[in-house]
């Protein structure tokens, strides 16, 4: 009886900590941060790959509309490449020396856009 009350009582605390954590719901699958989706692409696209990440974390300042426009545009492959010429885009949002860190003032962009920015540069930064 003792057993079975102490079984109860595990299972019961399992139970608590299951509704408090909510570990009904399926569990999300941790990547590793070495391994992106973008490993898998042979040629990175700008347009498929490059932009979204742009427009997503630069187009508020760097889109011709944006609050730091007169700075720098990045919602065209030119105004891009300029910054891949100069050997700007890569440091910026690596937050290696070189550059002023991108985002402006924020926290870097996750590694796997990092890389895939990275990875466009290395095969030619190509308007693709
Ligand atoms: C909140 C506004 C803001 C956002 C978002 C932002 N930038 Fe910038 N960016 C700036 C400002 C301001 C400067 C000028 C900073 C300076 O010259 O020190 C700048 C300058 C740059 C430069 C030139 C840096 C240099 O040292 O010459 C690059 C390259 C750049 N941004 C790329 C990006 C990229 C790529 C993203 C998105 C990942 C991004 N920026 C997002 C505001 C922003």
């Amino acid at each position: 009886m003792r057993v079975f009350l102490g079984r109860l009582f595990a299972i019961g605390c399992v139970a608590l900590v299951c509704v408090l954590t909510n570990c009904t719901q399926q569990a999300p699958v941790v990547i590793p941060e070495e391994t992106c989706a973008i490993d898998l692409v042979t040629v990175v696209s700008f347009q498929q790959d490059v932009v979204p990440i742009l427009q997503s974390k630069c187009y508020e300042c760097h889109a011709a509309n944006g609050t730091f426009a007169f700075v720098l545009t990045l919602d065209t492959y030119s105004g891009v490449k300029s910054k891949v010429d100069d050997g700007k885009l890569r440091p910026a949002v690596s937050h290696e020396p070189g550059a002023t860190p991108m985002p402006y003032q924020r926290e870097r962009i996750p590694s796997c856009q990092v890389k895939t920015i990275q990875k466009w540069i290395e095969q030619g930064a190509l308007n693709n």
